[in-house]
């Protein structure tokens, strides 16, 4: 495995995947990290991360300089190799200028991490401070126009810096530098695999729960299904699933998950019906964040009953991911577990004194797709596109009634049934329709109508920090607005949202 020392970049998450893609096992860990736990850690390798810091600054984070007389190989990018640097006794320039963007690569010495760089080679930069002298035994290993040290290393030692992002699209070669550096320097081998992860997932489990009891929220999401299946799989009918029907589902949703989840891969859920105590404490609510509140705390009331009835319950299992574990351990050592709410059953934890398990908190989503598909869940469910937890609730702008819940249902079934026949379903981060407080005038057959207007909102996405509306064929939006106001009783006009993330966001409340 990798350590990759987050030294606060904003790449750090692509560095974990660039190194996860070779299948090769990483984790980010803090600067705080001790040279006993890198050693119980045991690390083939370690990867310094960038950071926005400057060595020169009085709060720069620092990582314990024993690191680099461990025998471990190092790959030191950007702050990382300035670090390095400047704690094995070299120095680092405050340049006045930064230097950022493209520049012309050139290696030295085309051995170990460079072997693949024959000839100059775009990379991208991204610094204000650069090395100026070499601590003993180093050697320039590249350069670029504006920065003569670009690359440096102590061959021996296998310590390497790079002040270009090998890790970043812009650095065309960066991912054979990365492969180099696992492979050849590190002797890393390829084994990460969702076969083996769930293989020693499933042992972890038993091995921690024994014969306990377990219950799980379920979602119908891709994350809590797979968790479940996993934790099935380990300790079968010592798990239970609870799943609050809040009534802001889309059509035939709470159906359709009983059926994957409970016929065909025999899960035990318990189905809550609770339409009613979440519709009467939304009534008359218009605000957004108030009307989000309620939901968040009808479910947790609900959910927490549930788990009262049964009898001696002690972990709680939740499909959180290693993105959110990441948001949790910043560079400084500074905020703890800033988990997402919708992942977090609120204080139920400490409140009925069950301990948490988190199968998934150490993979990205793509890697929880195919874990869920090694696993044997279907395509359908893996393949989902994101359902906010408030649901539906927040795409009613406006009171949410029993009446408008069930022209949005409507709508937004013919749109994901036009979306899907286009094959477009699963290049979309979300599509779905949003119901609007107004009216406005139409006519239909010779009638004057007044009635509903609906948004339609479809966006491209990687990970929901940035969207763009999503450039839908004519055609097809024609067809979902021809179906939708023929076909939806109470919708006169259709309208397309074409604002991007941000300065918009994806839901609308
Ligand atoms: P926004 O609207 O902030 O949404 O651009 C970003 C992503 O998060 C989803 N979302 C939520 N998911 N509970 C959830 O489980 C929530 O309260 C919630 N709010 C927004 C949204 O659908 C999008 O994918």
């Amino acid at each position: 495995m990798i350590l990759i020392v987050d030294f606060g970049s904003q790449y750090n998450q692509l560095i974990a995947r660039r190194v996860r893609e070779q299948r090769v096992f990483c984790q980010i860990v803090p600067p705080t990290i001790t040279k006993q736990e890198i050693i119980n850690a045991a690390p083939n390798g370690i990867i310094l991360s960038g950071g926005p810091a400057s060595i020169y600054d009085q709060k720069s984070p620092k990582i314990d300089p024993a690191l680099f007389s461990m025998g471990i190989p190092v790959l030191g990018i950007c702050y990382g190799m300035q670090f390095m640097v400047s704690a094995l006794g070299g120095k680092v320039n405050r340049s006045k200028k930064r230097e950022y963007g493209f520049a012309q690569f050139s290696a030295r010495k085309t051995e170990s991490i460079f072997a693949d760089i024959t000839k100059p080679t775009q990379c991208w930069m991204s610094h204000g401070d650069s090395v100026k002298t070499l601590p003993k035994g180093f050697v320039i290993t590249g350069t670029t126009d504006n920065t003569p040290k670009a690359a440096v290393a102590h061959i021996k030692k296998r310590l390497f810096g790079v002040q270009f992002h090998p890790e970043v699209e812009h650095t065309p070669l960066g991912k054979k530098i990365l492969r180099r550096f696992l492979f050849d320097v590190c002797d890393c081998k390829r084994n990460w695999t969702m076969r083996s992860f769930a293989k020693n997932a499933i042992a972890d489990i038993q091995d921690r729960l024994g014969s306990d009891k377990v219950i799980l929220g379920l979602s119908g999401g891709v994350d809590s299904s797979v968790t479940a299946l996993l934790l099935h799989r380990a300790i079968g009918k010592q798990l239970t699933c609870i799943f609050v029907d809040n009534g802001l589902l889309r059509l035939n949703e709470a159906q359709k998950l009983k059926q994957t989840l409970t016929h065909k891969l025999k899960i035990k859920i318990r189905f809550v019906s609770a339409k009613r105590k979440f519709l009467t404490a939304l009534s008359g609510v218009t605000d957004p964040e108030t009307k989000r509140k309620i939901i968040g705390n009808v479910f947790m009331k609900v959910f927490e009953a549930e788990a009262q009835k049964m009898k001696g319950v002690s972990f709680l299992a939740q499909g959180t991911l290693y993105p959110d574990v990441i948001e949790s351990i910043s560079a400084f050592g500074g905020p703890t577990a800033v988990i997402k709410s919708h992942h977090n059953v609120g204080g139920l934890p400490q409140k009925m004194k069950l301990k948490l398990v988190e199968p998934l908190r150490y993979l990205f989503k793509d890697e929880v797709r195919k874990l869920g598909k090694a696993l044997g869940l279907s395509d359908e469910l893996i393949w989902r596109q994101p359902f906010p937890g408030p649901g539906l609730g927040i795409r009613i702008i406006g009171e949410i009634t029993a009446k408008r819940l069930t022209i949005l249902r409507e709508a937004d079934d013919i749109l994901l049934a036009e979306i899907r026949a286009a094959g477009l379903y699963k290049k979309l981060w979300q599509s779905f329709a949003v119901l609007l407080p107004f009216k406005s005038v139409g006519v239909m057959g010779d009638k004057r109508t007044y009635e509903h207007i609906l948004a339609l909102r479809a966006v491209t996405s990687s990970d929901a920090m940035t969207a763009d509306w999503a450039r839908l064929p004519q055609p097809l939006l024609a067809r979902i607005s021809n179906r939708i106001i023929n076909e939806v009783n109470g919708i006169n006009r259709v309208v397309y949202d074409i604002s991007s993330k941000p300065p918009g966001t994806i839901e609308w409340e």
